[in-house]
């Protein structure tokens, strides 16, 4: 493939949040290039997957809640748009999500959850522990009680990725691969990147989708600079042989001495355990503590795990933000958008970051449902208008 040094759209990052924009972009007939040194990689290589948009709501967050929403109603569109572009399985699957308590904090915890989710107009059924084992039979007999929310589905972020390249190259995307080094700013605008060997690529608009990288890029001036910060997380990949099967029918999730910890069953017999959630700058090392807590955690859910082969261990960094939404779209540099800081919903919020960024390439705003998520919320002068 020809490789031009010159796009009207130069993306910075080849994750999921980079293609997905990338590939908008080209379809709008931007011609397009992601820089990236390995397209494809990313937190998406390491994430479970979960479309998760009401079992993982939180008090404040309801503000995001309408873009996970807005992205998890796309999402059956989505899917199929890319399967049938690209021919590829994306292991997108409706099963729905179980929540459950181990004790009476956990559960106490859940009924809260629930009143929540109920305030906010989202589906969810509360069960006793007896009708969470009617629905999940290897769940321990020790689980209080539930919440069913059959809107929260899963796919599997690997396939995501590969179909997302496979679309991106269909659509005349540019993959230079190599890395960003440095933002060129000339008269006051975006201008493309430098990469480490000296070479310019020029852009009309520059994307920044670095995920938790992108916090680092020389030369973009400090106060157009994401306020992105890496958040470890240790995920275990088990496989369930098919005389175990079908083992768990959804996703089974929890939160056991304070943490998160969620099983996740795709239908080519892998199961997913996640995730630690650490606040250890760059670091990606997997430590016998981190699988041991996962495991130990899983197990007092479902006992039955510990017969599984344990086929993978891995540790990646999420893009967390100040206010753990993602920043979407212009930034106060001409030339320069962001689309980064997902932090726990990079996947489930990939449909409509998609549309959004192409939407801002394209007319310079933000769609009406991403508008909350502009960078310019964290600029120094909206800070200084908030109260003190
Ligand atoms: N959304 C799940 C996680 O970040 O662990």
């Amino acid at each position: 493939m020809s490789s031009p040094r010159t796009s009207d759209v130069l993306v910075i990052g080849g994750g999921i949040i980079g293609l997905v924009t990338a590939w908008r972009a080209a379809q709008r007939g931007f011609g397009t290039a992601v820089v990236d040194p390995a397209p494809g990689g990313g937190a998406a290589q390491v994430a479970a997957g979960m479309l998760a948009a009401v079992t993982e709501l939180h008090h404040g967050e309801q503000t995001l809640l309408g873009l996970n929403l807005a992205s998890a109603r796309r999402y059956p569109e989505f899917a199929a748009e890319l399967t049938e572009l690209t021919g590829h399985d994306l292991g997108y699957r409706r099963c729905g999500t179980l929540a459950v308590a181990l004790d009476s904090d956990d559960r106490a915890h859940l009924r809260e959850l629930h009143a929540l989710q109920q305030q906010s107009g989202l589906e969810s059924e509360w069960l006793s522990g007896r009708e969470c084992r009617r629905l999940e039979p290897l769940l321990a007999p020790g689980v209080r009680g539930g919440l069913r929310v059959d809107g929260d589905h899963q796919i599997d972020p690997r396939r995501l990725t590969a179909a997302l390249v496979a679309a991106c190259e269909r659509a005349g995307v540019v993959f230079h691969r190599v890395r960003a080094e440095r933002l060129s700013v000339a008269g006051g605008r975006a201008t493309g990147v430098v990469t480490p060997d000296g070479t310019a690529l020029a852009a009309g608009q520059v994307v920044l989708a670095g995920g938790s990288l992108s916090g680092r890029l020389a030369g973009v001036p400090q106060d157009v600079l994401p306020p992105v910060r890496p958040v470890k997380g240790q995920v275990l990949r088990l496989t369930v042989p098919p005389r175990y099967a079908p083992f768990l029918n959804r996703t089974v999730r929890a939160v056991v001495r304070g943490s998160q910890v969620y099983l996740v069953p795709r239908e080519n017999g892998e199961l997913v355990v996640g995730a630690t959630s650490e606040e250890l700058g760059w670091d990606t090392t997997v430590t016998a503590g981190g699988v041991y807590e996962l495991l130990r955690d899983a197990h007092e859910l479902v006992p039955g795990i510990t017969e599984l082969p344990l086929t993978e261990t891995r540790a990646g960094l999420r893009p967390g933000s100040p206010d753990n939404a993602p920043l979407l779209g212009p930034t106060e540099l001409a030339g320069l958008l962001l689309a980064t800081g997902h932090y726990r919903n990079g996947v489930l919020l990939t449909p409509v970051t998609g549309d959004a960024m192409a939407h801002a390439l394209a007319t310079g705003e933000l769609p009406d449902e991403a508008r909350p998520f502009t960078p310019r919320r964290f600029g120094a002068a909206a800070l200084s208008e908030q109260p003190a």
